[in-house]
């Protein structure tokens, strides 16, 4: 007689969805797009009403850029198929239909027009450091810059300070509580100074013990602020603004971003930059 096979129970990081652990540990759209608001009204005094997100990923961004205004309309771009569909089958999915016609996602890649211009065009998420040299970048940017209506604006967001070059720091977080929950994990691993190539990886830990790793991974060129100023200069765009976000008295985040030409050297910090066309 066939001797009777065990089946396996299957952990908690075999079932998970890594695109849904990813939404929940690292993006916060209408966080993004209430900044995008704020760097748009401070430059031109009134509210943007089109977006270009390059590297969209899962266009969560664009999925909340259009909810927010019936006249507002966003493309997305990523060169990623799984995570196009994933992005349409979650996040454009439940938007009224009336939303969702108003968001196009485009399979390219970001150096490929085929937009209207738009007002603001946003590179979330470092995402624009899988370019590692000055003529790739620059290239990017004349595109980005192309693809602006005359009043517009790119915006970045930029990582730094020393802790950022350590590769033996992981970064852990919990992200939703219990055994039924899960960690994410943000690991520095490898940084050459020659070079300033760096490769991050983003792993989950869940509630039952297991682990997703290398759920996410990236291999970039770790750019400077004033590297990117500088070639958005040459790309054409007429100035940069750099935003950090200000302490309140006890030294916690306010919420308050705003426009600085000196920050404080801490050990790690976030900043937004902001191309204006
Ligand atoms: C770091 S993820 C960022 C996703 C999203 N913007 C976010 O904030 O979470 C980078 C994304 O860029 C896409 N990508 C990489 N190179 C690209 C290119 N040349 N053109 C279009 N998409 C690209 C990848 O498929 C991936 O979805």
């Amino acid at each position: 007689m066939a001797k009777k096979q065990k089946t396996k129970r299957k952990t908690m990081a075999d079932t998970a969805d890594k695109f849904d652990c990813y939404q929940q540990s690292v993006q916060a759209p209408d966080h993004e797009v209430e900044m995008f608001d704020q760097f748009y009204k401070e430059q031109f005094d009134r509210t943007p009403v089109t977006l270009r997100e390059d590297f969209c990923g899962t266009f969560a961004v664009c999925c909340e850029w259009v909810k927010l205004d019936d006249k507002r309309q966003a493309w997305g771009i990523d060169l990623c198929p799984e995570t196009l569909d994933w992005g349409r089958n979650n996040n454009l999915s439940p938007l009224k239909a009336v939303q969702a016609e108003r968001v196009q996602v485009l399979e390219q890649d970001v150096r490929d027009g085929n937009t209207p211009t738009v007002d603001v065009l946003a590179a979330q998420n470092f995402s624009f450091w899988i370019f590692r040299t000055r003529a790739e970048v620059i290239e990017y940017f004349r595109k980005a810059h192309a693809n602006l209506n005359d009043d517009g604006i790119m915006v970045m967001d930029m990582m730094g300070g020393r802790e950022c070059y350590n590769d033996t720091i992981t970064d852990k977080r919990t992200i939703v509580k219990g055994k039924r929950g899960f960690k994410y994990h943000w690991q520095q691993a490898y940084f050459n100074p020659v070079t300033a190539d760096c490769s991050f990886y983003i792993h989950f830990k869940f509630g039952d013990g297991s682990k997703m790793k290398k759920a996410f991974e990236y291999h970039w060129r770790f750019w400077t602020v004033p590297e990117v100023r500088e070639m958005l200069a040459e790309a054409g765009f007429s100035s940069s603004i750099v935003y950090v976000e200000q302490e309140d008295e006890n030294g916690e985040d306010s919420g308050d971003w705003v426009p600085v030409e000196e920050a404080p050297n801490n050990e790690s910090w976030l900043c937004y930059i902001v191309g204006v066309k």
